[in-house]
Parts: C-alpha cells; sequence; structure tokens
C-alpha cells in the first residue's frame, strides 16, 4: 500500500534549520524559526511557568482524562485574556471556548467546525499569510482564496487593495481570517481605523471572521494586541477565534492553545458547543493538560500573572529595541537604502526586503540564515550579533 506514495520535499524552514545546527561558523545567526530568543540567543522557560510547573508538581494528584473542552479553568481565564475581565460577552452564554493543543490545533478545530457548516467553503486569508495557514484549512476541506495585504514596495499595508477585494468578491457567509496582533510574516498591523473599517465590511456584506491571534502581549500590549478581537466580540454576531500560548507563555513544546466560538445567541452557543466538543472527540478526543495547567496556575493567581506581566513586557520592549537599533545600524552604515519600515512594525516578523539571491548569499557568505521570502525574526538578533548582520547585509546589498 505504502508504496505508491511519493516522498515531499522537506518543509523549508525545518531545512534551514538543519542546515543551521551543521554550520559550525560561530558567527552564524538563525533568523529562520519563530521563536523568541534572549539576549544571550537562548529560549529560556519563563520564571512564572517555572513557578507554576513546581506547584503543579506538589498538587496534581492525578492523570486520569480531562474532557474534550480541557481545563475549565484555563478555558475561562483565555477568554477574559483575549476579551479582557469585564467584558459583558463573557456572561452572555454566547462563548464557546475549547483548550487545544497549540495555536495549530485550534485552527485546525476551528477549520474543521467550519467546513461542518458550511462544506468547502472560502476562506480569505491575507495575502501572504502565516504559511501554515492554508494547510490547516485546505486539510478540513476549506476552500482558501487571498486578499491583497503587504505592500512589499512601501512595506504597509495595501488596505484599500484589501477592501476593494473583499467589497467586490467575498460573497456572504464567507471567511475572512485576520491575524490579531504581529502579522506573520510581514509584522505590519491594522490600525485601530482600518479594524473598524473591515468589521463595518463584515457586518455590511455578512462575512464571517476568523481571528487567528498568537502574539497577545508581544506587539503593543496585551490589551491593545486585544483591540480587533474585542472590537468584533462587541459588534459581530459570530466570530471564530484561536489562541495560541506557545509565544507568550513560551509553551511551545507543551501545545497549548484554544479555540473560541462567538454564537448569536445562547441557544445557538449550545449547539455550536457540542459540534465543537463532538469534532474535538473524534480527533485527538481531549488536549494535552500539562501547558494548560500552568496557564490556569498562572492567571488564577495574581503574584504569577504579575511575574508573566514583567516578563513578557521584558521580552516585548527587548523586541522593540532591536527593531530600533537595528534600524540606527543602518542608517549608521551609510546604505542608500530605508529600513525605517522595521520600526514600525510589530512583533517577531518583518521582511527585510531583499532577494532569494541575496537571503542565499547571506546563508552562504555570512551563515545567516533566513526563509526565502526574506522574513526575519527579530528576536533572533542580539547585542552580540547585530553589527555583523547589518555589516554583512549591506555587503551583499553593495555588491
Ligand atoms: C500566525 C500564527 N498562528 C498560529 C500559530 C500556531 O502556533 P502553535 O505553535 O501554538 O501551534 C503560529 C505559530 O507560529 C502563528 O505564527
Amino acid at each position: 500500500m505504502f508504496e505508491h506514495l511519493t516522498a515531499l520535499p522537506p518543509d523549508p524552514i525545518l531545512r534551514l534549520l538543519a542546515e543551521q545546527r551543521q554550520d559550525n561558523n560561530p558567527q552564524k545567526i538563525d533568523l529562520g524559526v519563530g521563536v523568541y530568543k534572549d539576549a544571550q540567543g537562548a529560549t529560556p522557560i519563563m520564571q512564572a511557568v517555572d513557578r507554576a510547573e513546581r506547584i503543579l508538581l506538589e498538587t496534581e494528584n492525578t492523570k486520569t482524562y480531562v474532557a474534550p473542552a480541557g481545563n475549565a479553568g484555563f478555558n475561562s481565564s483565555m477568554a477574559k485574556l483575549l476579551m479582557g475581565s469585564d467584558n459583558p460577552v463573557l456572561e452572555s452564554g454566547r462563548l464557546t471556548v475549547a483548550q487545544t493543543p497549540g495555536g495549530c490545533g485550534a485552527l485546525r478545530m476551528a477549520a474543521e467546525f467550519l467546513n461542518l457548516c458550511k462544506p468547502g467553503n472560502k476562506v480569505w486569508l491575507s495575502d501572504p499569510s502565516w504559511a501554515n495557514h492554508h494547510p490547516l484549512l485546505n486539510s478540513a476541506g476549506l476552500e482558501t482564496v487571498e486578499y491583497p495585504y503587504y505592500d512589499y514596495e512601501n512595506c504597509g499595508i495595501r488596505f484599500d487593495a484589501m477592501m476593494d477585494k473583499l467589497e467586490s468578491e467575498a460573497k456572504a457567509g464567507d471567511i475572512v481570517l485576520l491575524h490579531g496582533c504581529c502579522h506573520n510574516p510581514s509584522g505590519a498591523d491594522l490600525n485601530q481605523e482600518q479594524w473598524q473599517q473591515v468589521t463595518e465590511l463584515c457586518l455590511r456584506k455578512g462575512l464571517l471572521p476568523f481571528i487567528d491571534i498568537a502574539y497577545q502581549g508581544l506587539g503593543d500590549g496585551l490589551d491593545e494586541d486585544a483591540y480587533g478581537v474585542r472590537l468584533m466580540a462587541e459588534k459581530m454576531p459570530e466570530l471564530v477565534i484561536t489562541a495560541s500560548c506557545s509565544k507568550n507563555f513560551g509553551l511551545y513544546r507543551e501545545r497549548t492553545g484554544a479555540v473560541m466560538l462567538l454564537s448569536a445567541n445562547a441557544d445557538q452557543a449550545a449547539v455550536a458547543a457540542s459540534r465543537l466538543f463532538s469534532i474535538i472527540r473524534g480527533c485527538y478526543s481531549m488536549p494535552p493538560s500539562h501547558g494548560a495547567s500552568v496557564v490556569d496556575l498562572i492567571l488564577a493567581s495574581d503574584e504569577l500573572t504579575t511575574v508573566w506581566q514583567d516578563e513578557l513586557a521584558a521580552m516585548r520592549q527587548r523586541i522593540h529595541f532591536l527593531r530600533g537599533a537595528v534600524v540606527d545600524k543602518f542608517v549608521a552604515s551609510g546604505i542608500d537604502r530605508d529600513f525605517g519600515f522595521i520600526q514600525q512594525q510589530s512583533g517577531m516578523f518583518s521582511f527585510l526586503g531583499i532577494n532569494p539571491a541575496q537571503v542565499h548569499q547571506l546563508k552562504k557568505d555570512f551563515s545567516i540564515y533566513m526563509v526565502d521570502s526574506s522574513r526575519i525574526n527579530i528576536a533572533g538578533l542580539s547585542e552580540n550579533n547585530i553589527d555583523y548582520f547589518v555589516n554583512s547585509v549591506t555587503q551583499v546589498l553593495k555588491a
């Protein structure tokens, strides 16, 4: 049976990671994989997580099954984190939350649910979007199409083109996927006025918004980054949200995330919940417990929440600092090219804006690793390597 299959090419990010690991150049820089790194280039366990894990080790007294919806405390804390703790939507009976194996698990469960509502339904994705959005949605049976988003020439958002496309081509019932904050891969986010316009468009045309938020707290702040989610939760009758705790709690390998469905009323929410939990039961049955228990412990404790928020603020400030520093160093290098957009953008990623041949040359001659699109993980830079990075890019651009 298996002999009929043909192998697929390796995933570009994982291939890059393997190449980078084999490179013995002590000056090598990995700007590929999207994990936060500190000044030493490490991705340590956050202190709040470490403390919660110790408590868990002392207090956890069973490994029996959890429910398909996962940890109820986690689900309620995640809803508060995203919606704001005094949001009336929390008490409305309209919100269904399920803990999932990471943001990917949330995306796939949301996709399965949406495909159940309308098989083969169309999802509008930003051009470009996170590469994994397409397969996660397509695997459930949904069709993905694109709206214009990033302007590679001017390094901003093609907002008018995005609105024109959705206005002229999206049909009632279509789904529009938006990045809650820190757009991956571009770092270019909608501003508040643009969120309002997209909300108005979705309402008027009967489009269903689907917000994927994987970097809450790493852009402008926990509340600021949830602006779009909260606005749409207030205005829209229905909304789908997927969230990840991989980056903002540093729980990557613990696979911790949540899917949320906002229904038009409590009766429909009860039906949506029964369908979502049945989809989960038929897929992985129930989510892994550890990461969500950790988040639950942190968010249920004022003390641990403060420790976590301080650490998250330090990560966010470090990314802001690196964005500013790299722009300053490009200016000081005298290169005739404006990299100022890097400072305007948000979160871990930006496109450097160089071509694949230049990306290749940076890898070959300088051991600097990034994906072909020239998306860089800003957090892969540090005080120790930023000069080398800017000098190398400058040399490649001048060649
Ligand atoms: C936009 C976006 N959504 C979702 C995810 C999924 O995250 P997780 O690792 O929690 O599955 C990521 C991870 O990189 C992401 O960038």
